[in-house]
């Protein structure tokens, strides 16, 4: 199959410019290993696991491909010191960054040759992951799944592009050729997708939760937390009601956060569509199928290099 190149597939060296979002409990090695495998960069979430246990999820990935994969680290982890060092010894080739600034790893990261790529939700923070020296951004706008920012993807990802000269990789409401097509024509050079791979045959996600995703509608997302300053979209459920209630109730971030992220375990492992969180964006009501990460990356270069002529 023709190829898109661009300042991503290069920087990375990998075959198509779309990456599988470094995702809470989604995200482990078996889908960062088949995403990688087919072409694209894979990537293991690590969110607010240990240490021990990240560097098993990179050891086993390892076994699975030989191909570049990454690891996500979440800022707000308490253990992120300890993940931050154990993607530079297991020797990891990619770390994107969410919910901060990766500031503080930066020396370190950079020593070790890893090329680091923050989720950005404004122009600023573009502009300072830049001048503190990251490789790429991703722009993610608040059609995604997951903690978001407040821009949507249509409007901020040609702002930053504008913004910073290094690569912008779109995120928030992609899922198909046309998503990836239209990326490019804003002047990024890759795309990011979550809420597609959910579904993917090789994502451990409980098949309820993957039903659910399949099921949703355009309307059918929720965004909690926006009172905590940390909103975070999922598919509307019981869950999200009881969260809405206990915000008004005044209850801390930190109660909050532990509902959503013991909540999000819960439907991922034990398929609890009712009490768990369904961490899912706006563009799930196009998600129709389950298929291989191969299939779904396939089918999205056909559909964009036919619409890119
Ligand atoms: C279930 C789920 C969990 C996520 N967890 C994280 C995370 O831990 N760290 C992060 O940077 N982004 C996280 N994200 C965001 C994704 O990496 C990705 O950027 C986003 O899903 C892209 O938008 P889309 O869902 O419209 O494809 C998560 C998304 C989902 C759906």
């Amino acid at each position: 199959m023709n190829k898109i190149n661009s300042k991503i597939t290069d920087l990375l060296g990998i075959q198509y410019p779309i990456i599988q979002g470094g995702m809470a409990w989604v995200a482990e090695y078996h889908l960062a290993a088949a995403v990688s495998n087919a072409g694209g960069l894979g990537i293991i979430g690590a969110a607010s696991a240990p240490a021990d246990v990240v560097r098993t999820q990179i050891r086993e990935a390892k076994k699975l491909t030989d191909k570049p994969f990454g690891v996500n680290v979440m800022l707000l982890n308490p253990n992120a010191a300890q993940v931050a060092q154990v993607v530079v010894e297991e020797g990891v080739k990619v770390v994107t960054t969410g919910a901060g600034s990766p500031e503080k790893y930066m020396e370190l990261w950079k020593a070790a040759g890893i090329k680091v790529i923050p989720v950005v939700a404004s122009v600023a923070l573009a502009k300072r992951m830049e001048r503190i020296g990251a490789d790429a951004v991703i722009a993610e706008g608040m059609e995604s799944g997951g903690h978001i920012g407040s821009l949507t993807t249509m409007c901020l990802v040609p702002q930053v592009v504008d913004a910073v000269s290094i690569p912008v990789i779109a995120a928030g409401g992609i899922c198909d050729g046309r998503g990836l097509a239209a990326s490019m024509m804003l002047g990024a050079s890759a795309v990011q997708m979550g809420t597609r791979f959910i579904v993917a045959h090789e994502s451990i996600v409980h098949d309820n939760y993957k039903e659910k995703v399949i099921a949703a509608r355009d309307i059918d997302s929720e965004i909690t937390g926006a009172g905590t300053g940390h909103p975070i979209r999922c598919l509307r459920n019981q869950m999200t009601r009881e969260y809405v209630k206990m915000e008004q109730s005044g209850a801390s971030f930190e109660e909050l956060e532990y509902l959503t992220l013991g909540s999000l375990r819960k439907a991922v492992m034990e398929g609890d569509v009712i009490n768990g969180s369904l961490m899912a964006g706006q563009i799930a009501g196009l998600v129709k199928k389950k298929q291989s990460s191969s299939e779904i990356i396939q089918e999205i270069m056909n559909q964009a290099l036919n619409l890119l002529g």
